[in-house]
This record gives structure tokens, sequence and C-alpha cells, in this order.
């Protein structure tokens, strides 16, 4: 399967949920490749923390790809990869739209907030004019950062459900330092010590849907 993480809306999460789903992948027996699509290069900072730390941590595949190498190179490696993840940044580039070219899914976090919530409609957009080139994509949203209590995430999934184009996932991951925290040393939540076990649960019910588990 090939999950793109995108949106048009910076700092909504993408970079932690890609680098999460790969790990977790990655414990579930998947070979898996992640694609580190997005210019700033974080997903593939992460990664290469990750792969110097002498820990025995679960390993993926994390490569850099820029431009319509992103949708060559991935049709040429889709057969050698169980799963391939892809961080297509946060604006609607040439990469992120070459990225969902060749996508089953797209996964778009949501900040419940009204700078990020009034981006869905251009997202949507966005999804119909890739359709007419990948009539089988999947497009789904869901709460990031989100406040652990308070109306603002109802509101916003009162929002999110009106589109018809993007389903919305039954989840909400909210905002705890312990995403922070793990990222800092190049691992997912479930592997740091005195891990915070809400984060970890939010984490896998995320995957749990991508994955269909
Ligand atoms: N659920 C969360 N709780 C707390 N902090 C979070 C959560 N998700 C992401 N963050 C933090 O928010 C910041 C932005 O997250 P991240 O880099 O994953 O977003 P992004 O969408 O990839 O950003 P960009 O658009 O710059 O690529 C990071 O510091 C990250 O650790
Ligand atoms: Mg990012």
């Amino acid at each position: 399967m090939i999950v793109v993480t995108g949106g048009i809306k910076g700092g909504s999460g993408k970079t932690t949920i890609a680098t999460h789903l790969a790990i977790m992948r990655a414990y579930d027996n998947k070979d898996v490749l992640l694609v580190d699509a997005d210019d700033q290069e974080t997903s593939f900072d992460f990664s290469s923390l990750r792969a110097s730390s002498d820990e025995d941590l679960r390993s993926y595949t994390c490569i850099k790809l820029s431009g319509k190498a992103i949708r060559s190179e991935i049709l040429k490696l889709q057969s050698k990869y169980d799963d391939i993840i892809v961080d297509a940044g946060g604006r609607d580039t040439v990469n992120q739209r070459a990225a969902l070219s060749i996508a089953n899914m797209l996964i778009v976090p949501f900040i419940p907030r009204s700078f990020d919530l009034w981006t869905l409609d251009a997202v949507a957009a966005i999804v119909e004019e890739i359709k007419q080139i990948n009539p089988l994509l999947q497009s789904y949203a869901f709460l990031n950062r989100a406040d652990l209590r308070g109306y603002d995430n109802l509101e916003a999934r009162e929002l999110l459900r009106e589109k018809e184009n993007i389903k919305m996932y039954d989840v909400v991951i909210c905002n705890r330092k312990a995403f922070g925290n793990a990222a800092s040393e190049g691992k997912a939540v479930h592997e740091v010590k005195n891990s915070d076990p809400k984060a970890i649960a939010e984490m896998q019910n995320l995957y749990k849907n991508v994955f269909n588990k």
C-alpha cells in the first residue's frame, strides 16, 4: 500500500504521523519504505538519527525524492516493499501531486483550529483533481494535536465530516509532550522510557484505521 501524509498546512503532524506509521509497520514485520518528499527533509533527518542509535530499533528504509522522480522511483520500488509511506510536506507542490498520483491513500492530519480547518476546501479540491488521474485514491482526515478536552474537537469533527471526497477517521490524537520527546530520540512514542500510554493508544488507533486491522 502507498500511503501519503499530506495536506496544505504546515506543522499539522505529517512527519510525526509518517514516521510513526513506518515504525509501527516495521514492528508488524513489514518491509517498509519511507519516502521523504518534503524539501525540509525532516523525515529523513529523523530516520538518520534513528539509524545511528546504539539501540536495536526496528528499521525501515528511508529515501529522499523530489519532483517527478517521486512518481517514477516509487513505481519502480513498489514491488520491493510491503508498504510505502510518503511524507509529502504541507503545501500544494509538484511533490505532493506526484505522490498522490500513485497513492492508494492520502491521510491528512488537522489541528482543530480555524486556520487549519480553513484549508479543508482546498485539500478537497486537490483530491478531486487528482482523482481524475488516480480514481482509486482514498482520502481520510483526522484530528492531531487536539485539545485534551473542549468543544473545538467536536466542532472540527463536524466540519471534517462534511466533505464528500475526504472521509473522517474516528481518530483523535491529542497534543501530548510524548510526541516531541520521542522524536528527539529518533523513536516512536511506544519506544521511549516512561512512555505515555495515551499517546501510544491514540497512535495505535490511527494505525489500525490506516492498515485496516
Ligand atoms: N500529537 C502531537 N502532540 C504534540 N506535539 C505534536 C503532535 N504531533 C506533532 N507534534 C509536534 O508538532 C511539531 C510539528 O509536527 P510535524 O513536524 O510532524 O508536522 P509537519 O506537518 O510534518 O510539519 P511541516 O509542515 O513543517 O512538515 C513537531 O514539533 C512535533 O513534534
Ligand atoms: Mg514535516
